[in-house]
């Protein structure tokens, strides 16, 4: 059974990253110059220098391959940018290094047990890259020619195709026509076609038809005529997680006798084949965990040992308690509170991203609310607080606005269910 492992192709590529944005939205990145080194204010990351400048050099040994199996813990008082710092190096890191983010009360879920969604979870931060042959077509099309029956049910074609050295015409079923047709592809293109996949990819127009005026647009890409086979084998690399391999064949398994613990291990052992092979390549990824102090005992004695497996990514933790249970045994990475130049930067950028307009004096008040409270609560006060701004028509946020919607949040507090940052009993308000 183990031989017919399959690595399925993109179909469930999306699962890998799961994005949160809202509150993050403006983070592009760690906002680092080549040397690694913090930029004030970049990619929408501003202060908190010595840990992005952390989370970089995390990054690059991630990259280089030479960290997994590692846990990292991000240590700090609440909102100090702890997951902004994780959202800006998921997006540094290649699309084929897998990231994964969850909340810790995820894996408190009903449907899974805690350590399945803990194993889940480390399996889809593990890549596996994967080199294929793929038989491929590629040429310059002579002549296409569909002929379809007067209702438009049955459709029939040949493409005859070119290189410099040949030429051959091959019978169209129904897909190949509908993909021909959607490439919108007519004589003259250069084309490949992948034969497994049926897909079409159009390179250009040959140069020989450089005259025919009529085909072309004023974008139209010139190319040669190929030469050599028509037919050919083509290497072809892509990249999932294990978890995407475990999904696709307990799918094509159906009901087997054989335990989801079963699989994992076929499967492994099988990915390890491949890697003797040359066949693939693993590639240990990124597993965020937030708010880390939810977990409980025993999901940490599981984290332990899946660190310890061959196959482990990295592993980082956020926290705002003191997880003296960890402390010693991870690479601690600290945040502290903002000074009131970085808060105010911060909530520049995040009007920015939300198109509102502060006047200068909400800009300061809000910039001291945030250093009383916390930075997420002035930042969620700005969209609250220009829908009141725009309720009598104004086009910036001032003063009074600001008041009215802490007002408004603070009613909201009896019937909404706040996390634990909730606004604060006592907001003042300086002026
Ligand atoms: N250094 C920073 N640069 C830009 N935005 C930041 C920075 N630090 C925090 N933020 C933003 O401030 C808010 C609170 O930060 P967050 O990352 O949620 O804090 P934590 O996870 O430490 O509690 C979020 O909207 C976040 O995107
Ligand atoms: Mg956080």
């Amino acid at each position: 059974m183990a031989a017919q492992i399959s690595t399925g192709t993109s179909e469930l590529r999306d699962i890998t990253r799961m994005e949160r944005i809202g509150a993050h939205s403006h983070i592009r990145g760690l906002g680092l110059d080549d040397r690694l080194e913090p930029r004030a204010n970049s990619q929408g990351m501003v202060g908190q220098a010595k840990a992005r400048k952390a989370a970089g050099l995390i990054l690059k040994m991630v990259q280089e391959g030479r960290i997994a199996g590692r846990a990292i813990l991000m240590a700090g008082p609440p909102s100090t940018g702890k997951t902004a710092i994780a959202m800006g190096m998921a997006q540094t890191l290649g699309s084929d290094v897998p990231f994964t983010m969850i909340a810790a009360s995820e894996v408190f879920s009903l449907s899974l047990s805690k350590t399945e969604a803990l194993t889940q979870a480390f399996r889809r931060s593990i890549g596996v890259r994967i080199k294929e042959e793929t038989e491929i077509i590629e040429g310059e099309v002579v002549e296409l020619q569909i002929d379809q029956s007067l209702t438009g049910a049955t459709k029939t074609g040949k493409l005859t195709i070119k290189t410099t050295d040949m030429e051959t015409v091959y019978d169209l079923g129904h897909k190949m026509i509908d993909a021909l047709r959607k490439e919108k592809v007519i004589a003259g293109d250069v084309i490949i076609v992948d034969k497994a996949s049926g897909k079409v990819t159009k390179l250009g127009r040959s140069f020989a038809r450089s005259r025919d005026y009529d085909a072309m647009g004023a974008d139209t890409k010139f190319v040669q005529c190929p030469d050599g086979e028509i037919q050919k084998r083509k290497e072809v690399v892509h990249t999932v997680s294990l978890h995407e391999i475990d999904v696709i064949n307990s799918r094509t398994q159906g009901f087997s006798l054989c335990s989801l613990a079963e699989l994992r291990d076929q499967i492994n052992s099988k990915v390890g084949e491949w890697k003797e092979e040359g066949k693939a390549e693993i590639i240990p990824g990124v597993l965020f965990i937030d708010e880390v102090h939810m977990l409980d005992i025993e999901c940490f004695s599981f984290l332990n040992r899946a660190l310890e497996d061959e196959l482990a990514p990295i592993v980082i933790m956020a926290s705002n308690r003191g997880m003296a249970r960890i402390r010693d045994r991870v690479l601690i990475i600290s945040t502290r509170p903002y000074e009131p130049e970085d808060i105010e930067q911060i909530i520049k950028i995040r009007c920015q991203e939300e198109d509102v307009n502060l006047t200068e004096g909400s800009l300061a008040v809000l910039t001291s609310m945030a250093s009383q409270t916390t930075l997420r609560y002035a930042l969620n006060l700005i969209s609250c607080a220009d829908i009141v701004a725009k309720k009598r028509k104004a086009d910036a946020v001032d003063v009074d606005d600001l008041r009215r919607s802490v007002q408004w949040l603070k009613e909201q507090q009896g019937t909404m269910i706040f996390d634990e940052e909730a606004p604060p009993q006592d907001v003042q308000m300086q002026i």
